[in-house]
């Protein structure tokens, strides 16, 4: 099956406007192949990016979403605010997401249908704990990660949905999980969504890795089979490693 691979770039907490505007401009030379390349700045910066590359095939996307679409939700961005803007992707799920704001699976879940309703695509995480991974866990945590959330789409929403596996333990950390984990880990989610939603859906969905991608590693993790590229974080605020690593999926 010959998926399209992605590679989308998650700046996190990073970058002041100016420092946005560089970056984005250097990434204007990324000529277009056969990735499809997004970034994910912060909030204040995704107006301007929008409007920086509109001549260019990269896709600004988000990195957070409520699940309402107005209220009060002092601080909070709702999906037609997105939308309003042209966004058409949004981050859902991110480990530092539940960790740091207690995002749990219900509250995920809200936001992943809010997303949809509001027909935006999602790039939903899931990733286990280094403790939950040396006590032999990991596959139970990533399907009831996945069955509180997607399971529960039907067969057009899931559509919408590209699955990220981000090891909590590699992210940010400069240890990646070996090809064999990553492998293993990306085949049990596609069996899992096969099961749930059929052959074709489950072939046809992409799965990106993500935790310490890097321009030395990106080709051996990419051209694994249910590798279908990667959500980028700390390589993808360096212009020369972020292009990189959109080579190495390249082919
Ligand atoms: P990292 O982050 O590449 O810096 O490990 C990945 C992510 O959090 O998506």
């Amino acid at each position: 099956m010959n998926r399209k691979k992605i590679v989308a770039g998650n700046w996190k907490m990073n970058m002041t406007i100016e420092e946005s505007g560089k970056l984005i401009n250097q990434l204007k030379e990324i000529s277009k192949n056969n990735v499809e390349i997004k970034i994910a700045p912060s909030f204040t910066n995704l107006h301007s990016a929008i409007s920086l590359l509109s001549n260019s095939e990269i896709e600004v996307i988000a990195q957070n979403v409520h699940a309402e679409n107005r209220g009060a939700y002092t601080g909070e961005i709702s999906p037609e605010m997105l939308t309003s803007i042209g966004i058409k992707t949004v981050i859902i799920g991110h480990s530092e997401r539940r960790k740091y704001f207690n995002e749990t699976d219900m509250v995920l879940s809200k936001k992943v249908k809010a997303a949809i309703e509001n027909s935006l695509n999602v790039i939903f995480c899931v990733g286990e704990e280094l403790s939950d991974r040396e006590n032999g866990n990991q596959f139970e945590i990533i399907k009831t990660q996945l069955n509180s959330t997607l399971m529960d789409l039907d067969i057009i929403e899931i559509k919408n949905i590209v699955i990220a596996y981000e090891p909590v333990w590699a992210i940010g950390t400069g240890i990646t999980a070996n090809t064999h984990q990553i492998q293993e880990m990306h085949e049990f989610i596609r069996e899992l969504i096969n099961k749930k939603f059929g052959h074709e859906i489950s072939t046809k969905i992409r799965i990106l890795y993500g935790g310490s991608v890097k321009p030395i590693n990106a080709k051996e993790i990419f051209s694994l089979e249910d590798v279908d590229g990667g959500l980028i974080g700390g390589a993808s605020l360096i212009f020369s490693d972020f292009f990189k690593i959109v080579n190495a999926a390249n082919g």
